[in-house]
């Protein structure tokens, strides 16, 4: 097979700074071992995050200029709205400035406290808001999705016998919805089935609680599907994210991963009550219920970025991108979640660093390592971010999975890029038994890996 190039041509180049390793060593120090405290600039190749970091198109560029900036009815808006509505085909299309703000304003207005809100695996932020909210939020992944090693097409499916299970016990009453995110980040950045989601959708409608989906990778989950189900070889992206939109009735979207925005984010939805709590939320906190704390151009860029996501050789081209650079780490016999995800490659933190134990933080400590080798920037899920201890006791508890994620900004960095964050691992990989553990210094309560501090051990 011939090498999947990527899709496009650059057109305007961003200068990257070179450091050397000492230099480095001293910025982490005084970032307080925390990769989130560096100075971008500090940066070599920045892989902590996949959201708002893409690259946009000339079409989307152009479309900044079209933004109207009318505070009321803007033709951006009627755009926005028709883009997304064209794809997710609810009833309301309520925009955002990102994805936790479509959490914080569902979850204030229709979850109460003692309700549960069952998923395959709710992201940090979703949590945080459902907590925030007084509920529960319950992580149900198959237990495939808890293996790391295990090779299995759609790991980000949901545990349907324990959903049903859940669904029986607190029953409609405190279950206000369930939320399954596709991709699932939190688990690897895996797919969900359509056979999944069809079977959580049947499970909803017994129980008569409402089905939503956190999209923030939908186009990526469509391409799997699209590989990996059979009998959609032969869709087209665009008609297997309208199949698995129209098995739900919402979506909470963080719009800076697919559709390849800046800044922004959606709720779409059926409901009409539920509509009119959100919108005056909105109204309290975001703006106008055409803006919804975004700039007109940033609705244009959006509503064109939802539309190039679902180009099919562009996510052909996305999901071999991203495996090339998992599969060549695994040749360098580097532990890694498997199968490769559509937006990262996760590597085991327990695995890499088996010297350091829980409480010394393998994964952190591995990313703080990987900074001060090569320059290149990447994001524990894991102990810091999951882990929780005793208030009484002061045991830890410990996630399932302690994993550091190289997540892959869209049409931003080149092959040759990739091959120097490789070679930085494999290198790693072989003085791993350097790597030194971490403790805290400053742990904050909410979000802890945001802006806590640590000193090596
Ligand atoms: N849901 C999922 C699945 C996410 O991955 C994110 C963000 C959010 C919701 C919240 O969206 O950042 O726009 O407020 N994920 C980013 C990440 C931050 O790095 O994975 P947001």
């Amino acid at each position: 097979m011939r090498t999947i190039i990527e899709p496009f041509r650059i057109k305007v180049v961003e200068p990257i700074r070179m450091t050397s390793r000492e230099e480095r060593a001293k910025l982490i120090r005084h970032a307080g071992y925390n990769p989130f405290r560096l100075k971008a600039e500090n940066v070599l190749i920045d892989l902590l995050t996949d959201s708002g970091t893409g690259a946009m198109s000339t079409h989307q560029w152009a479309g900044v200029m079209e933004g109207d900036e009318s505070y009321a009815g803007a033709r951006s808006f009627f755009k926005f709205e028709a883009a997304v509505r064209g794809i997710f085909g609810h009833a309301h299309v309520i925009p955002t400035h990102q994805g936790r703000a479509s959490e914080r304003l569902l979850c204030r207005a229709v979850v109460k406290p003692g309700d549960v809100i069952p998923g395959n695996t709710h992201f940090d932020t979703t949590r945080a808001n459902i907590e925030d909210a007084g509920a529960e939020a319950r992580d149900l992944v198959i237990a495939e999705g808890r293996d790391p090693d295990l090779d299995h097409p759609f790991k980000g499916n949901i545990d349907l016998a324990a959903l049903e299970r859940c669904l029986a016990e607190a029953g409609r009453e405190r279950v206000p919805f369930v939320l399954i995110t596709v991709t699932n980040n939190s688990g690897g950045g895996q797919p969900v089935s359509m056979a999944n989601l069809t079977g959580a959708r049947a499970l909803c409608d017994r129980f008569g609680v409402p089905l939503l989906l956190d999209a923030a990778r939908f186009a990526e989950n469509a391409y799997f599907i699209k590989l990996r189900e059979p009998g959609y070889g032969d869709k087209t992206p665009r008609g297997i994210a309208r199949e698995m939109f129209a098995l739900s009735d919402g979506v909470m979207m963080s719009m800076k991963k697919d559709a390849f925005g800046n800044i922004g984010g959606v709720i779409s939805i059926n409901s009409d009550e539920w509509a009119d709590k959100v919108r005056t939320l909105l109204i309290l906190t975001e703006g106008f219920i055409t803006y919804g704390g975004l700039a007109g151009r940033d609705l244009e860029a959006l509503a064109i970025g939802i539309e190039e996501i679902l180009d099919e050789d562009y996510l052909k081209y996305r999901i071999a991108s991203t495996a090339y650079v998992g599969n060549n780490l695994s040749a360098a016999g580097v532990p890694l979640l498997k199968p490769i995800g559509g937006h990262a490659v996760y590597l085991n933190g327990r695995k890499f660093c088996d010297h350091i134990p829980n409480e010394q933080l393998p994964g952190w400590s591995l990313s703080v390592a990987l900074y001060e080798h090569v320059g290149v920037r990447a994001c524990e899920i894991g102990n810091v971010m999951f882990g929780t201890q005793d208030p009484k006791t002061g045991a830890w508890t410990w996630p399932a999975l302690d994993l550091v994620r190289l997540a892959i900004p869209r049409r931003t960095y080149t092959q040759s890029h990739m091959d120097y964050v490789v070679e930085g691992i494999a290198e790693l990989y072989q003085h791993r038994e350097e790597i030194r553990g971490l403790r805290f210094v400053h742990r904050p309560a909410v979000l802890p890996h945001f802006t806590a501090t640590f000193e090596q051990v």
